[in-house]
């Protein structure tokens, strides 16, 4: 397919023609070359990585330093689509400064289109900084998780109407602080909906509903690459675990038996 790189204005003709945005995670060349060649308008290098390919229990422990890594590879992989470089956990929090000085990297030295950081009205200072010195972000609201110790795990959010009202408040002042896009986790279905229509922004859901003005799905949840559970929110597409383990199994049987060399190896 050959097609036009993918900026922050593609991205508004998108929602403004009421196309959905397809964003999927990606953490490597390979992953990322085949999501651009498929069609993603955005690949999130998510911090997920800490599940999906560092072997964390959460995202709270990926750096800086682990996420500057993956989205140059993603970006050398990638052509057309917008890559977007998650902010880990406390690498944005401290002071502007920080947030500034790290954002930098993403877009200097991994050659990222846009950050994504997590938070909404205690964002919004942050994001504007950011937006007025020309980074390109997308804020992400409600389930945060790079939260996950101070709630203590994961759960909806806007089931009352206290919770309703604060994402609003939090979506509405991440627009106000130019932000280009919101990532909205884990968000109540009709809240979801309230708020893409609220806003002048493209909404990105992932567990909130159909009514977001795109999704993003984790790509080791979509291709069965994770297998100790299956998350609610996720649809799986093919099972690529079982394809991969069955490719090594024929590799070690072929090794043991001796028959690497009778059937194409050389
Ligand atoms: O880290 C990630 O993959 C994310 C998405 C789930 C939105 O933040």
């Amino acid at each position: 397919m050959n097609r036009k790189k993918i900026t922050v204005r593609t991205l508004k003709e998108l929602y403004k023609n009421n196309e959905q945005i397809v964003c999927l995670t990606s953490y490597d060349a390979q992953m990322a070359q085949f999501a651009d060649e498929a069609g993603v308008h955005l690949i999130l290098v998510g911090d997920s990585l800490g599940m999906t390919v560092l072997g964390h229990e959460n995202t709270v422990p990926v750096t800086l330093e682990n996420m500057l890594h993956h989205t140059a590879a993603v970006c050398r992989g990638n052509k057309t689509a917008f890559v977007v470089g998650d902010m880990p956990f406390l690498t944005y929090q401290a002071s502007i400064t920080q947030a500034m000085n790290n954002a930098a990297r993403y877009l200097q030295e991994a050659g990222a289109d846009a950050v994504k950081v997590e938070g909404g009205v205690n964002m919004a200072e942050t994001i504007s900084s950011l937006t007025s010195a020309g980074v390109p972000v997308m804020a992400h609201i409600g389930l945060l998780p790079q939260l996950v110790l101070q709630e203590g795990g994961y759960r909806k959010y806007g089931k009352t109407t206290e919770e309703a009202e604060q994402l609003k408040k939090d979506a509405l002042a991440v627009q106000e602080a130019g932000a280009f896009a919101v990532v909205m986790e884990g968000v109540v279905e009709h809240v979801a909906k309230e708020i893409t229509e609220m806003l002048s922004i493209p909404t990105i859901g992932i567990a909130a509903g159909p009514d977001c003005s795109g999704q993003v799905q984790v790509v080791n949840d979509i291709l069965g690459l994770f297998t100790s559970f299956i998350p609610k929110h996720t649809k799986r597409y093919v099972d690529a675990a079982s394809v991969l383990k069955r490719g090594i199994k024929s590799y070690v049987a072929d090794i043991s038996n001796g028959t690497f060399f009778e059937n194409g190896g050389e």
